[in-house]
């Protein structure tokens, strides 16, 4: 080895010892007759000290170092007069006696510190840089060991990790497909796992009982702070089980990283059913870290002359605990909140339940006081609080009150990333219909069961059938989804039906399933947690970009790889491809 200890190693104890570092300049000071440099590598910053007086030539050479070069010193350790007890190594400094310059660097583009001076995008284009600051460096070690709980828990629960093929052919999960051409067959692609679904019902039917897979998953759709289009998910399979073991098992997961990363302990998680969810937060994934439920007014608002409500499917407020004295701006910013178009609601009714017990609202014209107080009665509300209302067509009314309500808890101080608050959501409906393909799909995907009991509603009425799905979800992230499978090659085939599979299309996609369905398939179940949004959620992060080594950018792009790029015409030939693509103009 190069060296005998690691930058953040030495202290106090070490005093007199004699010892070899390596690492990286990160920072110098010259101080006429002393220079101070200090010494980075992955485990920390230990400060190297040149006296000009008792070592001029290796004081000259100190001096003549730039940030980032490669260095490997060899001195004494002491202890300092100037100690920064921030840092475990602040109480010693290495009195260097050689150096040799393992490598030299260029001045690097941003500068490698916590607050760096680089944007976005250059640190991406040079991200093996960003990845030497020690805030990204910290997201990775966070990642590493979250991997490593995981394979612990689920190691110890006897799953065992398989790795299935990258180079498959389409699953329908609702995203693009990313493809790849065939050489050895013209014409014909490949197809990167959207998730490795049908392989690991297929585990369960030979016989594998738990699986578990870290593993990449492509996706081609729109790009947002938690979504990547190739990310990680901790796939999990198990066989002879209910929906309640399923939840239990990944509970247990989730509790035992949030004990071992966050040491924080929590207690059982609580329950939702999705029409709960939608009902009292408007969203399929609550933030439940604060109350500020939904509650309808219908019954209470209607008939009173005020025609937004009067008009509105649904009529919905909630209460905003102590604002009664939120000002004109602050109530103005609110309005055009809901109004920006990503939001779409077309207008916000206030009520102000002021301290003197007043009753206040932007719609006193329509609602007297005693009106006002069923409004307040209904919201559970007090004095000093605020109630915020919005109308109109339920599904998009709900939606923006969701937003405000996630704005509240914001600016409320509601949303400490440091508090963990998971739920699971359960009885998802099986389908959803799409307006515009005037089709049904599959809410979560096409072997997703149906409830038992729901069964007989399939014909009938497909969009009230419930399905065995669940999802995990904290702090307002949909952390993993899973369901209880169909293991019946007909309840498959009415499935796919249902989805507007034809025998010959869902034969030519599935039959390799089905046809596995009649080997004795057993009862089986699983969920995907996104392992990306989990590390981010550990580490209080929006962004699961911080916690990607190598990320892409929101175009989909690498920006320090350039990719994607063209390919020669003699790959294209090759594979059998003729491009002909016209790039639209941008005006
Ligand atoms: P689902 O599609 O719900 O289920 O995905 C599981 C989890 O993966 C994460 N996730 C993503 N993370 C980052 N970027 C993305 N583009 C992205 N897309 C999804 C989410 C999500 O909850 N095969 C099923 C699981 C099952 O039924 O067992 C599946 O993939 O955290």
């Amino acid at each position: 080895m190069l060296r005998t200890h690691t930058c953040g190693e030495l202290s106090i104890k070490n005093e007199g010892q004699h010892v070899s570092l390596c690492g990286w300049v990160h920072k110098s000071r010259d101080l006429g007759g002393m220079t101070f440099i200090d010494l980075r590598d992955r485990y920390g910053i230990t400060q190297l000290a040149f006296n000009m007086e008792v070592n001029t030539t290796i004081c000259e050479t100190a001096r003549s170092l730039g940030r980032e070069f490669v260095l490997k010193i060899t001195g004494v350790v002491a202890e300092r007069s100037n100690k920064n007890l921030k840092i475990p190594t602040g109480e010693v400094e290495i009195i260097v006696s050689e150096i040799e310059v393992l490598n030299k660097s260029i001045t690097p583009p941003f500068t490698i510190e916590d607050n760096t001076d680089g944007g976005e995008e250059l640190r991406m284009k040079y991200r093996y840089l960003d990845l030497r600051r020690n805030v990204v460096k910290q997201n990775l070690l966070l990642r590493h060991k979250t991997a490593f709980e995981v394979r612990n828990y689920l190691n110890l629960q006897d799953f065992i990790e398989v790795e299935t093929p990258v180079l498959i052919k389409s699953t329908p999960e609702g995203a693009r497909d990313f493809v790849v051409p065939s050489r050895m067959n013209p014409g014909e692609f490949y197809a990167l796992p959207q998730s490795p679904q049908t392989f690991k019902q297929l585990l369960m039917i030979a016989g594998f009982d738990r699986y578990f897979q870290l593993v990449k998953c492509f996706r081609d759709e729109d790009l947002r702070a938690d979504r990547q289009p190739e990310f990680t998910q901790i796939d999990c399979e198990m066989s002879f089980i209910t929906q309640e073991d399923i939840l239990n098992t990944f509970e247990g997961l989730a509790k035992h990283l949030l004990k071992n990363i966050k040491g924080v302990e929590t207690k059982e998680f609580p329950r939702i059913t999705y029409a709960d969810a939608m009902k009292y937060y408007g969203n399929d994934k609550p933030d439940i870290r604060f109350e500020m439920k939904f509650v309808e007014l219908n019954h209470i608002v209607k008939e009173k002359g005020f025609k937004v409500f009067d008009d509105a499917e649904l009529v919905i407020g909630i209460c905003a605990k102590g604002c009664a004295e939120y000002s004109r701006k602050q109530l103005d910013e609110l309005t055009e909140f809901v109004k920006k178009p990503q939001i779409g609601a077309s207008g916000l009714v206030y009520l102000r339940y002021n301290t003197d017990g007043t009753l206040k609202s932007s719609v006193d014209k329509f609602y007297d006081e005693s009106e006002l107080k069923k409004w307040s009665e209904a919201l559970n509300a007090k004095p000093g609080d605020l109630i915020l209302v919005l109308a109109g067509k339920k599904e998009k009314t709900q939606k923006a009150l969701s937003e405000l309500r996630l704005e509240m808890g914001t600016r409320l101080g509601y949303r400490n990333p440091e508090v963990f608050a998971p739920l699971w959501v359960v009885d998802f409906p099986l389908l959803e219909w799409d307006e515009e393909t005037n089709r049904f799909y599959a809410k979560h995907h096409p072997f997703t069961s149906p409830k038992p009991e729901d069964i007989p509603l399939i014909d009938k009425s497909p969009a009230d059938v419930r399905a065995n799905a669940y999802d995990l979800v904290i702090n307002g992230v949909e952390i993993g989804g899973g369901s209880i499978r169909i293991f019946d090659k007909d309840l498959q085939n009415r499935m796919l039906r249902l989805l507007g599979f034809s025998e010959e299309d869902a034969q030519a996609q599935f039959g390799f399933l089905m046809n596995a369905f009649q080997f004795g398939a057993p009862p089986h179940g699983g969920i995907a947690l996104g392992f990306d949004r989990l590390c981010a959620l550990l580490g209080g992060s929006d962004s699961i970009r911080d916690y990607i080594a190598f990320p892409k950018n929101n175009s989909g792009r690498d920006m320090m790889i350039d990719s994607p790029s063209k390919i020669s015409d003699a790959q294209l030939k090759e594979l059998n491809i003729k491009v002909n693509i016209e790039v639209p103009k941008v005006s």
